[in-house]
């Protein structure tokens, strides 16, 4: 799997007098069927989440509200992605290793799964990705 494949998709959003709204269809926004949801927010200053790599999982990560920096690896490329709009999102195909860090305080990333989660899809150590 190559970090290539890693990007960002726009999703449909209508903005409006009264407000901002933007939708996502599992396999036609995003190439997978989504079959878990889940969030992370209240990140410490200075913490950083992931380091690790799925075997199989694909995922989209947005920034529903404030900002991330997130840097991808597929073992021979790396790529930082900074995530700060809720109308974006970064899908992530299998076999990545990612660093979630520089949290604001507001921020809370929204993540698309492919997968329910299995504890035998993560991959913890860089050097078995490389393998
Ligand atoms: P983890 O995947 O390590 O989070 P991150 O990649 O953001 O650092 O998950 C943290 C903990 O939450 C871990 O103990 C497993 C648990 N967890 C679930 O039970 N279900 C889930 O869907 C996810 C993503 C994590």
């Amino acid at each position: 799997m190559s970090i290539s494949l890693c990007k960002i998709i726009n999703f449909p959003t209508f903005k409006e007098n009264r407000g901002s709204l933007s939708f996502i269809e599992g396999s036609n926004h995003v190439p997978f069927d989504i079959k878990r949801i889940y969030y992370i927010s209240e990140v410490p200053k200075f913490s950083d989440r992931g380091n690790h790599a799925h075997k199989k999982l694909k995922q989209i990560f947005i920034a529903i509200s404030g900002a991330f920096d997130i840097k991808l690896d597929d073992g021979n490329f790396s790529k930082v992605f900074h995530l700060n709009s809720k109308n974006k999102g970064l899908y992530i195909c299998p076999m990545i290793w990612r660093r979630m860090y520089n949290f604001s305080s507001d921020c809370t990333c929204l993540v698309l799964a492919s997968e329910k989660y299995h504890e035998d899809d993560y991959i913890w150590n860089y050097s078995d990705l490389k393998k």
